[in-house]
């Protein structure tokens, strides 16, 4: 019982390395490691299709992020009623214009019951009051006009799903990428450090998502965070490879 003890902390037996693991062992890693990459490279092709042109520009750019979790002017449901099904009720055409600058100014309520409220008395709330059809869109006063007004971006019920989503799936594929390259040959302090930076990102990445649905500058933490998850991640990946085959220091 002692002995077995001792040996636990008998530090003359080195750690493994790449160089004591069998080559089948390195197969399989390798295969994993390479669709693990190739499957990282699906999700950021995925989060540009899902991202991009919300700003109405074609590209991923930090607007889009933006529009994503905190929400944007384009497309409120009544900037796009007024441009679609409901601009024939317009009696003058240039009222749209009216209201989409509203909207575009971020429909804010001083110049609403000047500039708004008589467009929609006249126009509109002849569907559009509880009393006639609770089903629509209220738009008799400019609380319940806020609400089309406004795009609310993310919802917190989405948010907790997708986090969840990550950071279960996440966790695992960091665990077995650090795994692998715990056996790379390097100084031990930027190795230590170097398997928690993927993760650390990860969990501010997911964090500044909730942020960034409230305050819209943290978009830019989304991204630095994201890329730093993907980077850290991508540099373990190939250098796990690499020295798994190119190198060996006996
Ligand atoms: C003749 C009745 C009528 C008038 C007048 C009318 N609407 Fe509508 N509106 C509807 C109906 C019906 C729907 C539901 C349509 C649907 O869901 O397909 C609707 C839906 C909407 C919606 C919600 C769309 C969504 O995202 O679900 C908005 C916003 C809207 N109308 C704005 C307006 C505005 C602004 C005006 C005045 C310019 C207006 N409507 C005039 C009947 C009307």
């Amino acid at each position: 019982m002692l002995e077995r003890y001792e040996n636990l902390y008998d530090r003359t037996k080195p750690y493994s390395r790449f160089k004591d693991i069998s080559v089948s062992e390195r197969i399989l890693n390798t295969v994993f490691l390479l669709t693990i990459g190739l499957g990282y490279l699906m999700a950021l092709a995925n989060m540009y299709y899902t991202h991009q042109g919300l700003d109405g520009k074609a590209g991923l750019s930090v607007d889009d992020v933006v529009i994503s979790y905190h929400g944007g002017n384009n497309q409120t449901r009544l900037g796009t009623a007024i441009n679609g099904i409901m601009k024939s009720n317009l009696r003058y055409a240039d009222d749209k214009d009216v209201i989409l600058q509203w909207i575009k100014q971020g429909a804010e309520e001083t110049g609403y019951d000047e500039k708004i409220a008589p467009i929609l008395n006249r126009d509109c709330i002849l569907c559009h009051t509880p009393s006639i059809n609770p089903s629509l869109p209220d738009l008799t006063h400019y609380a319940t006009v806020s609400q089309v007004a406004h795009a609310g971006g993310v919802t917190l019920p989405t948010l907790v799903r997708v986090s969840h989503i990550h950071l279960f799936g996440i966790a695992f594929i960091l665990f077995f990428i650090g795994k692998i390259f715990l056996l790379c040959d390097m100084n031990v302090y930027v190795k230590r450090v170097a398997v928690v930076i993927p993760f650390a990102a990860m969990l501010l990445d997911i964090l500044s998502w909730f942020i960034t649905k409230e305050i819209s500058s943290f978009a830019y933490v989304v991204i630095f965070s994201g890329a730093l998850m993907g980077l850290s991640m991508g540099l373990q990946i190939l250098l796990s490879i690499y020295q798994m085959w190119f190198f060996s220091r006996k």
